[in-house]
Protein backbone atom coordinates (compact mmCIF):
# COMPACT_ATOMS: atom_id res chain seq x y z
CA UNK A 1 0.00 0.00 0.00
CA UNK A 2 2.74 2.68 0.84
CA UNK A 3 4.51 1.46 -2.13
CA UNK A 4 1.72 2.23 -4.16
CA UNK A 5 1.25 5.47 -2.71
CA UNK A 6 4.68 6.67 -3.85
CA UNK A 7 4.64 5.05 -6.69
CA UNK A 8 1.75 7.05 -7.73
CA UNK A 9 3.11 10.29 -6.10
CA UNK A 10 6.26 9.69 -8.16
CA UNK A 11 4.70 9.48 -11.08
CA UNK A 12 2.67 12.01 -10.51
CA UNK A 13 5.69 14.19 -9.92
CA UNK A 14 7.47 13.06 -13.02
CA UNK A 15 4.17 13.94 -15.07
CA UNK A 16 4.82 17.19 -13.54
CA UNK A 17 8.00 17.81 -14.31
CA UNK A 18 7.76 17.01 -18.05
CA UNK A 19 5.02 19.00 -18.11
CA UNK A 20 6.63 22.38 -16.79
CA UNK A 21 10.01 21.27 -19.17
CA UNK A 22 7.71 21.28 -22.10
CA UNK A 23 6.20 24.70 -20.98
CA UNK A 24 9.77 26.38 -20.12
CA UNK A 25 10.87 25.06 -23.53
CA UNK A 26 7.69 25.63 -25.71
CA UNK A 27 9.38 23.27 -28.48
CA UNK A 28 11.11 20.42 -28.85
CA UNK A 29 14.70 20.64 -26.86
CA UNK A 30 16.85 18.24 -29.03
CA UNK A 31 15.71 21.16 -32.00
CA UNK A 32 18.57 23.46 -32.95
CA UNK A 33 18.31 26.89 -32.15
CA UNK A 34 17.34 27.81 -35.66
CA UNK A 35 15.32 24.28 -36.16
CA UNK A 36 13.54 25.93 -32.48
CA UNK A 37 12.91 28.87 -33.89
CA UNK A 38 11.20 27.91 -37.09
CA UNK A 39 9.13 25.87 -34.92
CA UNK A 40 7.88 28.37 -32.80
CA UNK A 41 7.58 30.84 -35.74
CA UNK A 42 5.10 28.18 -37.24
CA UNK A 43 3.55 28.66 -34.01
CA UNK A 44 3.21 32.23 -33.69
CA UNK A 45 1.47 31.96 -37.00
CA UNK A 46 -1.01 30.04 -35.88
CA UNK A 47 -1.63 32.18 -33.42
CA UNK A 48 -2.80 34.96 -35.17
CA UNK A 49 1.32 35.95 -35.73
CA UNK A 50 0.77 39.21 -33.29
CA UNK A 51 3.14 40.26 -31.08
CA UNK A 52 3.39 43.92 -28.88
CA UNK A 53 6.36 44.39 -26.70
CA UNK A 54 6.57 46.80 -24.07
CA UNK A 55 9.96 48.62 -24.87
CA UNK A 56 12.23 50.43 -22.06
CA UNK A 57 13.46 53.85 -24.05
CA UNK A 58 13.84 56.92 -24.71
CA UNK A 59 13.57 57.51 -28.43
CA UNK A 60 10.25 56.61 -30.41
CA UNK A 61 12.46 55.78 -33.67
CA UNK A 62 14.80 53.83 -31.78
CA UNK A 63 12.94 50.36 -32.22
CA UNK A 64 12.04 51.38 -36.13
CA UNK A 65 15.24 48.81 -36.98
CA UNK A 66 14.53 46.16 -35.07
CA UNK A 67 10.50 46.53 -36.26
CA UNK A 68 11.15 45.71 -39.72
CA UNK A 69 13.85 43.42 -39.09
CA UNK A 70 11.98 41.16 -37.04
CA UNK A 71 8.46 41.28 -39.80
CA UNK A 72 11.00 40.54 -42.30
CA UNK A 73 12.57 37.74 -40.92
CA UNK A 74 9.33 36.27 -40.25
CA UNK A 75 7.03 36.79 -42.64
CA UNK A 76 3.12 37.02 -41.75
CA UNK A 77 4.42 38.66 -38.33
CA UNK A 78 3.50 41.86 -37.18
CA UNK A 79 5.30 43.00 -33.73
CA UNK A 80 4.78 46.06 -32.65
CA UNK A 81 6.78 47.92 -29.66
CA UNK A 82 6.00 50.28 -27.57
CA UNK A 83 8.30 52.84 -26.34
CA UNK A 84 8.24 54.57 -22.92
CA UNK A 85 10.32 55.21 -19.64
CA UNK A 86 10.83 51.52 -18.27
CA UNK A 87 9.55 53.35 -14.94
CA UNK A 88 6.85 54.45 -16.91
CA UNK A 89 6.09 50.82 -18.77
CA UNK A 90 5.91 48.84 -15.49
CA UNK A 91 3.36 50.77 -14.28
CA UNK A 92 0.79 50.32 -16.95
CA UNK A 93 1.31 46.98 -16.74
CA UNK A 94 0.62 46.81 -12.94
CA UNK A 95 -2.70 48.39 -14.08
CA UNK A 96 -3.46 46.36 -16.35
CA UNK A 97 -2.49 43.21 -15.15
CA UNK A 98 -4.85 44.43 -11.89
CA UNK A 99 -7.45 44.63 -14.43
CA UNK A 100 -7.01 41.49 -16.78
CA UNK A 101 -6.33 43.69 -19.88
CA UNK A 102 -2.48 43.53 -20.39
CA UNK A 103 -1.71 44.44 -23.61
CA UNK A 104 2.01 43.17 -24.22
CA UNK A 105 3.18 39.72 -24.10
CA UNK A 106 6.79 40.61 -23.41
CA UNK A 107 8.50 43.47 -21.46
CA UNK A 108 12.01 44.32 -22.09
CA UNK A 109 12.39 46.96 -19.57
CA UNK A 110 16.03 48.14 -17.62
CA UNK A 111 13.71 47.87 -14.36
CA UNK A 112 15.14 44.90 -13.24
CA UNK A 113 13.57 44.97 -9.78
CA UNK A 114 9.99 44.55 -11.43
CA UNK A 115 10.93 41.34 -12.72
CA UNK A 116 11.84 40.04 -9.08
CA UNK A 117 8.65 41.19 -8.07
CA UNK A 118 6.44 39.98 -11.10
CA UNK A 119 8.21 36.18 -10.64
CA UNK A 120 7.37 36.54 -7.09
CA UNK A 121 3.62 37.45 -7.61
CA UNK A 122 3.34 34.68 -10.03
CA UNK A 123 2.83 37.26 -13.13
CA UNK A 124 5.66 35.76 -15.22
CA UNK A 125 5.79 32.75 -17.97
CA UNK A 126 9.04 30.68 -17.57
CA UNK A 127 10.61 29.98 -20.89
CA UNK A 128 14.03 28.38 -21.63
CA UNK A 129 15.25 29.83 -24.92
CA UNK A 130 18.43 28.27 -27.44
CA UNK A 131 21.44 29.50 -26.11
CA UNK A 132 20.45 29.49 -22.27
CA UNK A 133 23.44 28.16 -20.80
CA UNK A 134 25.03 30.57 -22.36
CA UNK A 135 23.80 33.19 -21.09
CA UNK A 136 25.77 35.09 -17.76
CA UNK A 137 24.09 33.64 -14.89
CA UNK A 138 24.34 36.96 -13.29
CA UNK A 139 21.99 38.17 -15.32
CA UNK A 140 19.00 35.59 -15.88
CA UNK A 141 16.86 33.90 -13.26
CA UNK A 142 17.95 30.47 -12.29
CA UNK A 143 14.09 29.25 -12.64
CA UNK A 144 13.57 30.66 -16.31
CA UNK A 145 11.16 33.26 -15.31
CA UNK A 146 13.16 36.20 -16.98
CA UNK A 147 16.61 36.74 -18.80
CA UNK A 148 18.76 39.72 -19.86
CA UNK A 149 18.37 40.04 -23.90
CA UNK A 150 21.18 42.42 -24.44
CA UNK A 151 23.82 44.24 -22.77
CA UNK A 152 23.61 48.41 -22.97
CA UNK A 153 26.05 50.50 -21.75
CA UNK A 154 26.42 54.92 -21.36
CA UNK A 155 29.61 56.26 -20.97
CA UNK A 156 31.72 59.49 -22.65
CA UNK A 157 30.81 60.68 -25.37
CA UNK A 158 31.99 63.70 -27.68
CA UNK A 159 32.63 64.64 -31.17
CA UNK A 160 35.04 62.15 -32.72
CA UNK A 161 37.33 65.42 -34.50
CA UNK A 162 37.59 66.34 -30.75
CA UNK A 163 38.83 63.16 -28.95
CA UNK A 164 40.96 62.95 -32.11
CA UNK A 165 42.93 66.55 -31.13
CA UNK A 166 42.61 65.42 -27.35
CA UNK A 167 40.05 68.05 -26.76
CA UNK A 168 37.15 65.85 -24.99
CA UNK A 169 37.07 64.03 -21.72
CA UNK A 170 37.44 60.24 -21.13
CA UNK A 171 37.61 59.83 -17.34
CA UNK A 172 35.35 60.99 -14.51
CA UNK A 173 38.04 63.42 -13.28
CA UNK A 174 38.23 65.25 -16.87
CA UNK A 175 34.88 66.35 -16.64
CA UNK A 176 35.81 69.02 -14.75
CA UNK A 177 38.68 70.30 -16.26
CA UNK A 178 37.38 74.56 -16.80
CA UNK A 179 37.69 73.76 -20.75
CA UNK A 180 34.56 71.82 -20.66
CA UNK A 181 32.94 74.71 -19.08
CA UNK A 182 29.73 75.27 -20.87
CA UNK A 183 30.10 72.17 -22.91
CA UNK A 184 28.73 69.05 -20.83
CA UNK A 185 25.10 68.45 -22.01
CA UNK A 186 23.27 65.41 -19.55
CA UNK A 187 20.32 63.35 -18.80
CA UNK A 188 18.68 64.41 -15.45
CA UNK A 189 20.05 61.98 -13.12
CA UNK A 190 16.50 61.79 -11.44
CA UNK A 191 14.87 61.20 -14.41
CA UNK A 192 16.85 57.90 -15.39
CA UNK A 193 17.83 55.20 -12.73
CA UNK A 194 20.98 53.93 -15.11
CA UNK A 195 22.04 57.61 -15.02
CA UNK A 196 21.31 57.76 -11.22
CA UNK A 197 23.55 54.37 -10.91
CA UNK A 198 25.92 56.43 -12.74
CA UNK A 199 26.02 58.86 -10.19
CA UNK A 200 26.13 56.90 -7.13
CA UNK A 201 29.56 55.27 -8.53
CA UNK A 202 31.30 58.79 -9.01
CA UNK A 203 29.81 60.06 -5.75
CA UNK A 204 30.64 56.57 -3.93
CA UNK A 205 34.61 57.10 -5.23
CA UNK A 206 34.74 61.29 -4.97
CA UNK A 207 31.89 62.39 -2.85
CA UNK A 208 29.46 64.88 -3.44
CA UNK A 209 31.76 67.61 -4.24
CA UNK A 210 32.49 65.77 -7.11
CA UNK A 211 28.68 66.39 -8.38
CA UNK A 212 28.86 70.25 -6.67
CA UNK A 213 32.16 70.68 -9.19
CA UNK A 214 30.09 69.37 -11.89
CA UNK A 215 27.13 71.56 -11.86
CA UNK A 216 29.72 74.27 -11.56
CA UNK A 217 30.39 73.82 -14.81
CA UNK A 218 27.38 74.75 -16.22
CA UNK A 219 25.98 71.38 -16.99
CA UNK A 220 22.96 71.48 -19.80
CA UNK A 221 20.32 68.88 -17.99
CA UNK A 222 18.10 67.55 -20.44
CA UNK A 223 15.75 64.46 -20.86
CA UNK A 224 16.49 61.09 -22.08
CA UNK A 225 19.71 59.53 -22.67
CA UNK A 226 20.06 59.84 -26.61
CA UNK A 227 19.24 63.70 -26.48
CA UNK A 228 22.97 64.76 -25.17
CA UNK A 229 24.10 63.08 -28.48
CA UNK A 230 21.71 64.76 -30.96
CA UNK A 231 22.61 68.09 -28.99
CA UNK A 232 26.42 67.46 -29.97
CA UNK A 233 25.78 65.83 -33.28
CA UNK A 234 23.63 69.15 -34.34
CA UNK A 235 25.88 71.77 -32.31
CA UNK A 236 23.53 73.29 -29.81
CA UNK A 237 25.98 72.13 -27.52
CA UNK A 238 29.20 73.38 -29.22
CA UNK A 239 32.14 70.80 -29.32
CA UNK A 240 29.54 69.45 -26.71
CA UNK A 241 29.95 66.50 -24.15
CA UNK A 242 28.18 64.20 -22.05
CA UNK A 243 28.99 60.44 -20.16
CA UNK A 244 24.82 59.59 -20.05
CA UNK A 245 24.49 58.17 -23.39
CA UNK A 246 24.92 55.18 -24.90
CA UNK A 247 26.32 54.80 -28.28
CA UNK A 248 27.66 52.24 -30.88
CA UNK A 249 30.38 50.05 -30.49
CA UNK A 250 31.08 49.82 -34.00
CA UNK A 251 30.37 52.97 -35.23
CA UNK A 252 30.09 54.33 -39.09
CA UNK A 253 33.50 55.51 -40.18
CA UNK A 254 31.75 58.67 -40.56
CA UNK A 255 30.33 58.91 -37.38
CA UNK A 256 30.24 62.72 -35.98
CA UNK A 257 29.45 61.67 -32.20
CA UNK A 258 31.14 58.97 -30.75
CA UNK A 259 31.69 56.84 -27.71
CA UNK A 260 34.97 56.06 -25.37
CA UNK A 261 35.53 54.01 -22.48
CA UNK A 262 37.79 55.16 -19.57
CA UNK A 263 40.09 52.47 -17.99
CA UNK A 264 40.63 54.35 -14.58
CA UNK A 265 36.78 55.52 -14.11
CA UNK A 266 34.06 52.79 -13.66
CA UNK A 267 31.43 52.45 -16.94
CA UNK A 268 27.74 51.62 -16.66
CA UNK A 269 26.91 48.21 -18.44
CA UNK A 270 23.50 46.32 -17.50
CA UNK A 271 21.35 43.71 -19.12
CA UNK A 272 18.09 45.07 -20.59
CA UNK A 273 15.15 42.30 -19.22
CA UNK A 274 12.92 40.61 -20.55
CA UNK A 275 10.03 38.48 -19.70
CA UNK A 276 6.69 36.65 -20.87
CA UNK A 277 3.66 37.19 -18.76
CA UNK A 278 1.67 34.44 -17.50
CA UNK A 279 -1.44 35.92 -19.28
CA UNK A 280 0.20 36.93 -22.26
CA UNK A 281 -2.42 37.20 -25.03
CA UNK A 282 0.56 36.02 -27.46
CA UNK A 283 2.90 33.35 -25.76
CA UNK A 284 3.98 31.51 -29.38
CA UNK A 285 5.19 35.13 -30.27
CA UNK A 286 6.75 36.13 -27.62
CA UNK A 287 8.87 33.14 -27.18
CA UNK A 288 9.70 33.73 -30.64
CA UNK A 289 10.59 37.01 -30.22
CA UNK A 290 13.12 36.05 -27.30
CA UNK A 291 14.91 33.26 -29.05
CA UNK A 292 15.66 35.18 -32.06
CA UNK A 293 16.80 38.27 -30.03
CA UNK A 294 19.48 35.79 -28.06
CA UNK A 295 20.02 34.14 -31.42
CA UNK A 296 23.54 34.88 -33.39
CA UNK A 297 21.98 37.23 -35.83
CA UNK A 298 20.31 39.79 -33.64
CA UNK A 299 23.38 39.18 -30.34
CA UNK A 300 26.03 39.56 -33.03
CA UNK A 301 24.07 42.74 -34.66
CA UNK A 302 25.76 46.43 -34.63
CA UNK A 303 22.78 46.91 -32.73
CA UNK A 304 23.60 45.28 -29.61
CA UNK A 305 26.77 46.94 -27.87
CA UNK A 306 27.60 43.57 -25.90
CA UNK A 307 26.08 40.15 -25.76
CA UNK A 308 23.99 38.64 -23.22
CA UNK A 309 25.77 35.29 -24.45
CA UNK A 310 29.09 34.63 -23.46
CA UNK A 311 30.03 32.60 -26.48
CA UNK A 312 29.61 35.40 -28.65
CA UNK A 313 32.61 37.27 -29.71
CA UNK A 314 32.90 41.26 -28.37
CA UNK A 315 32.62 44.21 -30.71
CA UNK A 316 36.53 44.72 -32.65
CA UNK A 317 38.33 46.39 -30.55
CA UNK A 318 36.72 45.52 -26.66
CA UNK A 319 36.62 43.12 -24.27
CA UNK A 320 33.92 40.37 -23.25
CA UNK A 321 31.90 42.21 -20.46
CA UNK A 322 33.32 40.06 -18.09
CA UNK A 323 37.24 40.99 -18.56
CA UNK A 324 36.35 44.57 -17.45
CA UNK A 325 37.91 45.18 -13.79
CA UNK A 326 35.65 48.12 -14.23
CA UNK A 327 31.85 47.64 -14.80
CA UNK A 328 29.55 45.03 -13.60
CA UNK A 329 25.81 44.31 -14.65
CA UNK A 330 25.46 42.45 -11.80
CA UNK A 331 26.16 45.67 -9.36
CA UNK A 332 23.16 47.47 -11.31
CA UNK A 333 20.85 45.31 -10.70
CA UNK A 334 22.01 45.57 -6.68
CA UNK A 335 21.65 48.94 -7.26
CA UNK A 336 18.31 48.86 -8.44
CA UNK A 337 16.78 46.29 -6.21
CA UNK A 338 17.92 48.90 -2.94
CA UNK A 339 15.04 50.90 -3.94
CA UNK A 340 15.19 53.32 -0.57
CA UNK A 341 18.87 54.22 -1.91
CA UNK A 342 17.29 54.68 -5.65
CA UNK A 343 14.92 57.29 -3.89
CA UNK A 344 17.40 59.08 -1.45
CA UNK A 345 19.39 59.67 -4.22
CA UNK A 346 16.87 60.53 -6.70
CA UNK A 347 15.72 63.45 -4.04
CA UNK A 348 18.80 64.52 -3.25
CA UNK A 349 19.37 65.30 -6.77
CA UNK A 350 16.18 67.02 -7.39
CA UNK A 351 17.28 69.45 -4.64
CA UNK A 352 20.28 70.26 -6.47
CA UNK A 353 19.59 70.53 -9.65
CA UNK A 354 15.74 70.86 -9.77
CA UNK A 355 12.93 68.21 -11.26
CA UNK A 356 13.22 67.10 -14.96
CA UNK A 357 12.62 69.94 -17.07
CA UNK A 358 11.84 70.37 -20.98
CA UNK A 359 9.89 67.99 -23.34
CA UNK A 360 9.96 64.21 -23.55
CA UNK A 361 12.79 62.89 -25.95
CA UNK A 362 9.57 60.30 -26.96
CA UNK A 363 7.68 63.70 -28.27
CA UNK A 364 11.61 64.76 -30.35
CA UNK A 365 11.61 64.62 -33.91
CA UNK A 366 14.67 63.39 -34.17
CA UNK A 367 14.90 60.77 -31.79
C1 LIG B 1 4.96 57.51 -21.59
O1 LIG B 1 4.38 57.36 -20.31
C2 LIG B 1 3.93 58.57 -19.74
C3 LIG B 1 3.50 58.30 -18.30
O2 LIG B 1 2.55 57.27 -18.26
C4 LIG B 1 2.79 59.12 -20.57
O3 LIG B 1 2.35 60.34 -20.04
C5 LIG B 1 3.29 59.33 -22.00
O4 LIG B 1 2.23 59.72 -22.82
C6 LIG B 1 3.93 58.07 -22.56
N1 LIG B 1 4.59 58.41 -23.80
C7 LIG B 1 4.34 57.82 -24.95
C8 LIG B 1 5.08 58.27 -26.12
O5 LIG B 1 3.53 56.90 -25.03
C1 LIG C 1 -7.90 49.79 -14.49
O1 LIG C 1 -8.94 50.18 -13.62
C2 LIG C 1 -8.75 51.44 -13.00
C3 LIG C 1 -9.85 51.63 -12.00
O2 LIG C 1 -11.08 51.34 -12.59
C4 LIG C 1 -8.70 52.53 -14.05
O3 LIG C 1 -8.46 53.77 -13.44
C5 LIG C 1 -7.61 52.20 -15.02
O4 LIG C 1 -7.61 53.15 -16.07
C6 LIG C 1 -7.77 50.81 -15.60
N1 LIG C 1 -6.62 50.51 -16.38
C7 LIG C 1 -6.70 49.89 -17.54
C8 LIG C 1 -5.41 49.62 -18.20
O5 LIG C 1 -7.74 49.55 -18.05
C1 LIG D 1 25.78 77.63 -19.98
O1 LIG D 1 25.97 76.77 -21.10
C2 LIG D 1 25.04 76.97 -22.16
C3 LIG D 1 25.29 75.89 -23.20
O2 LIG D 1 26.58 75.94 -23.69
C4 LIG D 1 25.21 78.38 -22.70
O3 LIG D 1 24.23 78.58 -23.70
C5 LIG D 1 25.01 79.38 -21.59
O4 LIG D 1 25.29 80.67 -22.06
C6 LIG D 1 25.95 79.07 -20.42
N1 LIG D 1 25.65 79.96 -19.30
C7 LIG D 1 26.55 80.75 -18.76
C8 LIG D 1 26.09 81.55 -17.58
O5 LIG D 1 27.70 80.83 -19.19
C1 LIG E 1 19.14 69.97 -32.36
O1 LIG E 1 18.45 68.89 -31.69
C2 LIG E 1 17.59 69.31 -30.65
C3 LIG E 1 17.05 68.05 -30.01
O2 LIG E 1 16.42 67.25 -30.97
C4 LIG E 1 16.51 70.20 -31.22
O3 LIG E 1 15.68 70.64 -30.17
C5 LIG E 1 17.14 71.38 -31.93
O4 LIG E 1 16.14 72.14 -32.54
C6 LIG E 1 18.13 70.91 -32.96
N1 LIG E 1 18.83 72.07 -33.53
C7 LIG E 1 19.12 72.17 -34.80
C8 LIG E 1 19.90 73.39 -35.18
O5 LIG E 1 18.81 71.34 -35.64
C1 LIG F 1 28.11 35.26 -34.10
O1 LIG F 1 29.24 35.08 -33.28
C2 LIG F 1 29.51 33.73 -32.96
C3 LIG F 1 30.58 33.69 -31.92
O2 LIG F 1 31.38 34.84 -31.96
C4 LIG F 1 29.90 33.03 -34.25
O3 LIG F 1 30.19 31.68 -33.95
C5 LIG F 1 28.77 33.11 -35.20
O4 LIG F 1 29.15 32.58 -36.45
C6 LIG F 1 28.30 34.53 -35.42
N1 LIG F 1 27.05 34.50 -36.13
C7 LIG F 1 26.71 35.40 -37.04
C8 LIG F 1 25.35 35.24 -37.62
O5 LIG F 1 27.41 36.32 -37.37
Amino acid sequence: MRISISLILFSALSLFRANSATIQHGYDPTLSPNEAIDFLYQKALIEGGKLIVYSGGDGSKSRLALTSRFNQRFPGMNVKFIVNLSKYHDIDIDDQLANGTLIPSVAHLQTVHDFYRWKDEGKLMPFKPPHWDQIYPEIKDPEYYFTSLNIISFSPNALASDYESGNAPIEDLDFLDPKYKNRIVMTYPNDDDAVLYQFDKIISRYGWQYVEKLVAQNVTWVRGTGTPLVMINNGTISNGVTFTSGNSLAPAPDARVVARYPTKSWFLTWGQTAAIFRDAPHPAAAKLFIAWYLSDEIQNSTSVQWSSRMDISPKSGFKQVQDYPNTSPRDFIKFMLNRPHVEYLRFRFERLIGTPQGQSSLLDPNQ
